[in-house]
């Protein structure tokens, strides 16, 4: 009895440890990384598993298609990155392997496909998630996720916090004995006060009146408590804006309550809430499919599909039908972070118009429907309809 506890202080203690040292280099973060000031700006395109190099593979060609110029005058460079598949991690037992994110780190923003995540029972060794590994390593704390479904009036910004809570020990919890499992939440006031902050700037430079704080702070007393008195405070600074404070239950009901649902503008929520909201909310919008997912940071940003791998169409040979809306939404937003919001809105406008308004191409996953590749070249062709923004306002 005395030995487990024993060994457990000690997990616990170095827990405690390794998080101080996270708040203390949080402390300490640099500025914003000014992408104006790159040259090249080194876009990382990572396949990832499953479907993901195909998805990510029509991605490319529409980024090759919009940044022609740059890529041939040296302003961007396109830099494929190999190696971060399940076999290869598996493997070296890491959930990015070592020379892998060394390559990554020679990146400025990622484009990224999905990456399997291992769970207990798989033919997989059960370790962290590449995903999550790599939102720590690159710091990237703000998990930025748009819905919006014109027809139900909705149009929400999610502000998912991405490098604590549930997620940042949730490889370490400690199976004490037989009978007791223990995980650990960690939430910081730095990590709190970052994401709030990118939340509150981003409603007041929208003029959005509104931002919800999703907790379960009446339960989850210590660690959401913490992040909803940090709101408050933020709050003040931001007198302009209004913002209310919701449980993760009730937010959920509301999300799907048409009476309210059209209310709500911008989200900010701890790791695993903003998880699970914002499935939710893709789902409204057509399915996480159709979701494109921004991870930032101060120094790095990666942008992904926010599906899963399907490896099952892989195996039965429908790897081509894949829809790759995800990804190239995924893409959109990268080209908005590093300045080029001119191309981003007409990438958002030409996937509006082929996935939803115009609709000639249909994806069904099989052989039903329109492969990738034709949905990829589907939208170049809408890209270069000189009528495109006329077109997209027509169907608004
Ligand atoms: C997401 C995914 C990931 C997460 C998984 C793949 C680890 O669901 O990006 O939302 O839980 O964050
Ligand atoms: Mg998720």
């Amino acid at each position: 009895m005395n030995d487990i506890v024993e060994n457990a202080k000690k997990h616990f203690e170095t827990l405690v440890k390794e998080q101080l040292e996270r708040v203390d280099h949080m402390k300490k973060a640099g500025d914003w990384t000014d992408y104006s000031k790159l040259k090249p700006i080194i876009i990382g395109l990572v396949g990832g598993d499953g479907i993901g190099p195909y998805i990510t593979r029509h991605a490319q060609k529409i980024l090759e298609f919009l940044l022609k110029e740059q890529l041939s005058s040296g302003a961007v460079e396109l830099r494929i990155i190999e190696g971060l598949t399940i076999e290869n991690r598996a493997k070296v037992m890491k959930a990015i392997p070592d020379d892998v994110l060394e390559e990554i780190k020679k990146c400025h923003v990622l484009l990224k496909g999905p990456t399997t995540t291992p769970r207990k029972g798989d033919k997989w060794p059960n370790i962290e998630s590449a995903n999550v590994t790599m939102r720590r390593e690159l710091d990237l704390f703000a998990n930025v996720r748009p819905v919006k479904v014109p027809e139900l009036g909705i149009d929400w910004m999610f502000f998912r916090e991405n490098t604590e809570g549930a997620y940042v020990l949730g490889s370490k919890g400690i199976n004490i004995t037989d009978d007791l499992a223990i995980d650990f939440k960690v939430i910081t006031t730095q990590g709190s006060d970052r994401i709030i902050r990118l939340a509150f700037d981003y409603a007041a430079k929208n003029n959005i009146n509104r931002v919800s704080v999703v907790t379960k702070a009446n339960v989850v007393k210590a660690t959401d408590g913490k992040f909803l008195a940090i709101a408050e405070e933020i709050a003040k600074e931001y007198p302009q804006v209004k913002w209310d404070d919701w449980y993760i239950d009730i937010a959920t009901a509301k999300l799907v309550d048409p009476a309210r649902q059209k209310d709500f503008k911008v989200f900010v929520a701890p790791n695993l809430y903003g998880d699970i909201i914002t499935d939710e909310a893709a789902q409204l919008q057509g399915g996480v499919g159709t979701a494109g997912s921004a991870n930032i940071g101060k120094e790095y940003a990666m942008f992904e599909a926010i599906h899963g791998s399907a490896p099952r169409m892989v195996e039965e040979g429908r790897a081509q039908y894949a829809d790759p809306s995800s990804i190239i939404k995924a893409a959109a937003l990268l080209l908005n972070h590093i300045g080029f919001v001119d191309k981003a809105k007409q990438l958002d406008m030409a996937l509006d118009i082929c996935a939803t308004y115009e609709k000639k191409l249909e994806i069904t996953g099989r052989d039903t429907g329109a492969t990738g590749e034709e949905f990829a070249k589907y939208i170049m062709d809408t890209l270069q309809d000189p009528n495109l923004e006329k077109k997209w306002k027509e169907y608004q």
